[in-house]
């Protein structure tokens, strides 16, 4: 398959999902989970970081490899295939969604409306346990992480860490979105991460898989186009004349 026949695809499209991984803000010089992490946290792996008991067994540590993301992501930008995406839902109102695993915030600052983030968002922070009245964030302890003075409650990342159930009210929307469209595309995800790459297996729509390199979800494709997101999506989306 040409990108300009998944092209034909698109402009053929009434309803079309976009489920986005990692790769999709590659472009913008965000880290993929896959890649090796580099410099002081080259010695850990996600899957070690990104859990609760983690946290709980050493939440500054966790808390410091967060922040650390999160200063990174205030230095980088949307790139040309989020706004490919968001300038074709401006001009396609209802057409296409975003469903994303990932939790940089990238499609929301491109623009894109109602963004499913089924991996939650890492710029905000919730309570690690249940909140009791004298939890208010108004009057944190300040510290790595932050807690209520009065019972020590901890502020953790409003992230869905490994094993932890993703946000029901998305994975639903996401679900009704998968099973009514009739083409998904399927960008920058390794297809490894359940629910979310279940939406690629279960849509009746067809399945266009954009990644410069094999990925788990390339069989259950209709078509896979070798490439990157910023390269491919503006090809794909852009209106043509
Ligand atoms: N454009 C498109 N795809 C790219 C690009 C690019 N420029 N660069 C890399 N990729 C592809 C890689 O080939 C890989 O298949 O992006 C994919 C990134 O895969 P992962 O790093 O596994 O990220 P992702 O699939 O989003 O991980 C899913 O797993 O770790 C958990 O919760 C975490 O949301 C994450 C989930």
């Amino acid at each position: 398959m040409s990108p300009q026949e998944v092209r034909d695809w698109v402009r053929a499209a009434r309803r079309i999902v976009l489920l986005s991984g990692a790769g999709m803000s590659a472009e913008s010089g965000v880290p993929t989970f896959r890649d090796a992490q580099t410099g002081l946290w080259a010695k850990f792996r996600p899957e070690d970081l990104a859990t609760e008991d983690a946290f709980r067994r050493n939440p500054s540590m966790v808390w410091d490899w967060y922040a650390m993301r999160r200063e990174a992501l205030r230095q980088v930008e949307p790139n040309a295939g989020h706004r490919a995406v968001a300038a074709f839902q401006q001009r396609h109102p209802g057409r296409l969604a975003v469903v994303t695993q990932n939790v940089d915030g990238l499609h929301q600052r491109a623009g894109s409306p109602g963004v499913l983030a089924l991996h939650g968002n890492l710029a905000a922070d919730r309570w690690l346990d249940a909140p009791r009245a004298c939890c208010d964030v108004a009057v944190l302890r300040t510290g790595s992480p932050p807690s209520c003075p009065v019972c020590g409650n901890l502020r953790r990342p409003a992230v869905v860490w490994f094993g932890e159930l993703l946000p029901a009210a998305e994975l639903a929307a996401a679900e009704d979105a998968a099973a009514a469209c009739d083409l998904m595309l399927v960008v920058g995800t390794s297809g490894m991460v359940y629910p979310a790459a279940g939406l690629a297996r279960a849509t009746p729509g067809r399945v266009v898989v954009l990644n410069p390199h094999a990925s788990d979800l390339d069989d259950a494709a209709d078509a896979v186009l070798r490439g990157t997101a910023a390269a491919l999506l503006p090809l794909l989306l852009e209106e043509q004349g």
